[in-house]
């Protein structure tokens, strides 16, 4: 039966609620970033420092590729894989999208103290959140227009989303 794949911006909660989603259903869960980080060797922050991001998404199509190819399980895919129209149709085959939306204040808070997103590398306060917002303007249509589901996050706890992607695993 078809995936659950999870898009959404970073720090929406796609590994965290995706992976307590997946014990609630009982199926395997699968994060792309983790299979372009095993492909490559090393971690995202590492590929983007050495090679940058063209060769990251590069690794990330070929993660989708292989996380595509699975069958019940629910998929959490990095933050960026909208912008592949190639990575979403490959998705789409034998998948349900739910996009995780939340606000720019919601995700910022959820991104306070991480450093692991090279792209959001060295920022903090004010700043951290005015990428966040020019990012999330560019990229919100794409998740959108994706999503065969929207839930939004933004006042949900990690373990309220993961039960309702729970709920929509089992009715898939
Ligand atoms: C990215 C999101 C990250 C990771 C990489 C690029 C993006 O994944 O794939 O740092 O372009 O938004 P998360 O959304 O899991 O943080």
């Amino acid at each position: 039966m078809k995936n659950i794949v999870l898009i959404g911006f970073m720090g929406c909660g796609k590994s965290f609620a995706g992976a307590l989603a997946a014990e609630l259903a009982g199926c395997q869960f699968i994060e792309t970033d983790a299979l372009a980080e095993d492909v490559a060797g090393m971690s995202i922050p590492c590929i983007f420092e050495k090679f940058g991001e063209i060769f990251f998404r590069e690794m990330e199509r070929a993660a989708v590729g292989a996380a595509a190819a699975e069958t019940d399980c629910i998929i959490a895919t990095g933050g960026g894989v909208v912008k592949s129209a190639e990575s979403i149709s490959l998705l789409r085959k034998n998948s349900v999208i739910v996009y995780l939306k939340a606000t720019a204040e919601r995700l910022c808070e959820n991104l306070m103290d991480d450093d692991s997103r090279p792209l959001l590398d060295g920022l903090s306060g004010a700043d951290k959140l005015a990428r966040i917002k020019e990012m999330l303007d560019e990229r919100g249509g794409l998740y959108e227009a994706s999503a065969d589901v929207i839930i939004d996050v933004t006042d949900l706890t990690f373990e309220e989303a993961a039960a309702e992607i729970a709920r929509i695993y089992g009715e898939r």
